[in-house]
């Protein structure tokens, strides 16, 4: 292809394909000054002996610093570490301010809480077009089991592994067309609903509640006082809905009171009962954690949000609701 046909943005779009990590990469200068960039070229090149590499664009405000650095730290960053990454990757002073620098092998500044660390020493610098490409040798380094930060295509994600051997996951649907299959998205999310609250509905029949009850519960411990009208309205979504009834079984099990002639609010019991259904589901989530991995419930999550965003019919917004309560 001749160079005046090359397209730039379209190279740099088809780069993108390429999922990476997110790593910052520090030194220190000769005066001193600690330097650090977000780069996401960083790789692996050998295992033995230990050597990685990454390049910096010759536009770096950090360049000379790195030509004369002779050790580097590169920091393979967590979920939790985006705003550290927009730090990074802007080209302002003081990108180290608030942060608590641990103490490594060399001066290059280590940087806490990450999925990984490398402290390398630079064996080589190369030149690379409008890049330098530095070589380093691993001195040491270390890891800790916090979900890592993906970028792709010019955007954090989230990485989520592929279903374990033996589980298919196919968007074809399967033969015949017009019968219920079990890759069809609504029966997945019902059943993950339905087997996660299984240990929850044991806890409800034993204190002969409905799901409705619990639904109501739940909506009077985010908000304080409401009528049957308005937790009907922020029930609707799952189908249930409570009578006159509901509410007076509630309140001969002391669970809720009227709060005047209109709306309800829990009573202490109410409240201990709705704080052990919180104490059960987080029992749940942890016990799923430790299944899944942080990083897969994360992307779960992630992904259910987005899924809730788009689904909303325009029901009213409990958690908004809950910052301007009565
Ligand atoms: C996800 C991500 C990856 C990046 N990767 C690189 C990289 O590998 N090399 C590089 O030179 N710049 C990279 N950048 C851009 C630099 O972080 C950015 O230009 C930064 O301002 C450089 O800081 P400095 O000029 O203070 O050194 C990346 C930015 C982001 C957001």
């Amino acid at each position: 292809m001749a160079q005046q046909e090359f397209d730039t943005t379209a190279f740099r779009n088809a780069l993108g394909s390429f999922t990476t990590g997110v790593t910052i990469i520090t030194a220190t200068a000769p005066d001193g000054t600690p330097v650090g960039l977000t780069a996401n070229s960083f790789n692996s090149v050998s295992l033995d002996p230990p050597m990685v590499l990454w390049s910096l664009a010759k536009t770096s405000l950090s360049v000379e610093a790195f030509n004369e650095a002779k050790h580097w730290n590169v920091h393979v960053l967590s979920q939790e570490q985006q705003d550290l990454s927009n730090t990074f990757a802007s080209r302002g002073e003081n990108k180290f301010a608030g942060i608590d620098l641990e103490e490594g092998l060399s001066d290059a500044p280590l940087i806490p809480d990450c999925s990984a660390r490398f402290q390398c020493r630079n064996m080589v610098t190369h030149d690379g077009g409008d890049h330098l490409i530095y070589i380093g040798e691993v001195l040491n380094f270390d890891q800790q089991d916090l979900p890592p930060l993906v970028f792709q295509q010019g955007q954090y994600a989230m990485t989520a592994r592929k279903p374990w051997e033996g589980v298919e996951l196919s968007s074809e649907p399967k033969a015949p067309e017009c019968s219920y299959n079990e890759d069809l998205l609504g029966y997945l999310l019902g059943r993950s609903h339905f087997q996660m609250l299984f240990r929850m509905r044991k806890v409800f029949d034993e204190q002969a509640h409905e799901d409705s009850h619990f639904f109501a519960l739940s909506v009077l411990n985010i908000q304080a006082n409401l009528s049957l009208e308005e937790i009907n309205d922020y029930i609707e979504y799952t189908g249930h809905s409570l009578t006159d009834t509901d509410i007076e079984f509630l309140i001969s099990q002391e669970l809720i009171e009227k709060l005047d002639d209109e709306t309800y609010q829990l009573t202490a019991n109410g409240r201990e009962t709705s704080l052990l259904h919180i104490a059960q589901a987080k029992a749940i989530e942890e016990e799923l954690i430790r299944d899944l991995g942080q990083g897969d419930v994360m992307a779960l999550k992630l992904l259910l949000k987005r899924l809730i965003s788009k689904t909303d019919p325009g029901l009213p917004d409990l958690w908004k609701a809950k910052e301007t309560a009565k």
